[in-house]
């Protein structure tokens, strides 16, 4: 059986519905960000110094797993440089000729977010190096040996690209980045503050240990914190006097069959599989995909992080093993 992981509540990836709460809830200033401490420190930095000297900001390459907010940093970084930003993604560039028209209609300093940006073409790609290094558009005019390549001058700009793994990306674009970043799964405690301000926004009525059971269960994750929010409000209003308790998420996040701390039956599955088919492991990537019916570049990026994090599963040169501790959580014994 396939599983389609748009379907989990705990996927990180976003889903309908999802887009029109992270809006109204994403922070619009560095300082109402909560957490990624180090990412944060760095951009103040570079975005003072390109105000002050009125250019624009080097182009910024932003990695990580899904879910973590590289869309609302974008959006925060062009508010702080009170420039324009437009928002594309790398498979909505078909072609070259699709970029060459974002690109010419950009102003100065502005802001240009692609985001999947590992999935851009090859093509349109190559339109990309010259405009990042030198601000400038070739253009190849006619077609065979009477073809002219001409350069149109571009606006000086800032590239945001964001990708869930920055090694997806080829050396030539990435070497063009002046500013790597990689935003991390969130600690618990960050992710308690994330749903207090989410919950004080959408004027939901959640007590700290409330907040502190769905951030348990939140693998991480802004978005999936936000997401669990909206559906134990919408058991509470149901089922009790509207107000989250930590019973109250429990119980809700119980029924959606999200564990004690935010696995659920695919996570369970895999580790299962490993377990019961491989021994707990070194079993190859490819090999759980296909034995689970999962993408491989899906486990990696969404699955995978937050199983690590919380050391259930181990990477080695030969393959993926689960740890003691994963053994345990899933009610395995462990034999050494
Ligand atoms: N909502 C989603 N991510 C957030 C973050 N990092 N800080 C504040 N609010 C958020």
């Amino acid at each position: 059986m396939i599983f389609d992981d748009n379907e989990r509540i705990v996927t990180s990836e976003l889903v309908a519905g999802d887009s029109d709460i992270e809006t109204g809830l994403r922070p619009r200033r560095l300082d109402e960000y909560i957490g990624q401490e180090a990412v944060k420190r760095n951009l103040e930095i570079y975005i003072k110094a390109a105000l002050d000297r009125r250019e624009a900001l080097d182009h910024v390459l932003l990695y990580g797993p899904p879910g973590l907010g590289k869309t609302t940093l974008a959006g925060i970084i062009a508010n702080e440089m009170g420039v324009n930003i437009r928002i594309t993604s790398g498979p909505a560039i078909e072609k070259a000729g699709d970029l060459a028209a974002i690109l010419t209609n950009l102003s100065a300093n502005d802001i240009l977010f692609i985001d999947e940006i590992h999935r851009m073409s090859r093509t349109v790609e190559e339109i990309l190096y010259p405009a990042m290094e030198d601000y400038a558009l070739d253009i190849i005019i006619g077609k065979g040996p009477s073809a002219k390549s001409i350069r149109l001058d571009l606006p000086e700009f800032t590239l945001i690209g964001a990708t869930t793994r920055a090694g997806l990306l080829s050396a030539p674009l990435r070497d063009r980045f002046g500013v790597i970043e990689r935003l991390e799964l969130y600690q618990p405690e960050e992710l308690v503050d994330i749903v207090t301000r989410s919950a004080r926004l959408l004027d939901v009525e959640i007590t700290p240990d409330g907040a502190a059971e769905i951030s348990r269960r939140a693998r991480g994750t802004p978005r999936i914190a936000n997401r669990i929010l909206k559906r134990v409000r919408d058991f509470a209003e149901v089922k009790y006097d509207k107000k989250i308790t930590k019973d109250i998420a429990a119980e809700a996040l119980d029924m959606m069959d999200i564990d004690s701390i935010g696995l659920d039956k695919i996570d369970r599955r895999m580790i299962t599989c490993m377990i019961e088919s491989f021994h707990g492991g070194p079993v190859g990537l490819e090999t759980i995909a296909a034995s689970i019916g999962e993408d491989s570049g899906t486990i990696e990026d969404v699955y995978e992080p937050y199983l690590m994090q919380a050391g259930f599963i181990t990477r080695t040169m030969r393959g993926r093993m689960v740890t003691r501790a994963g053994y345990e959580h899933f009610g395995y014994k462990f034999s050494e």
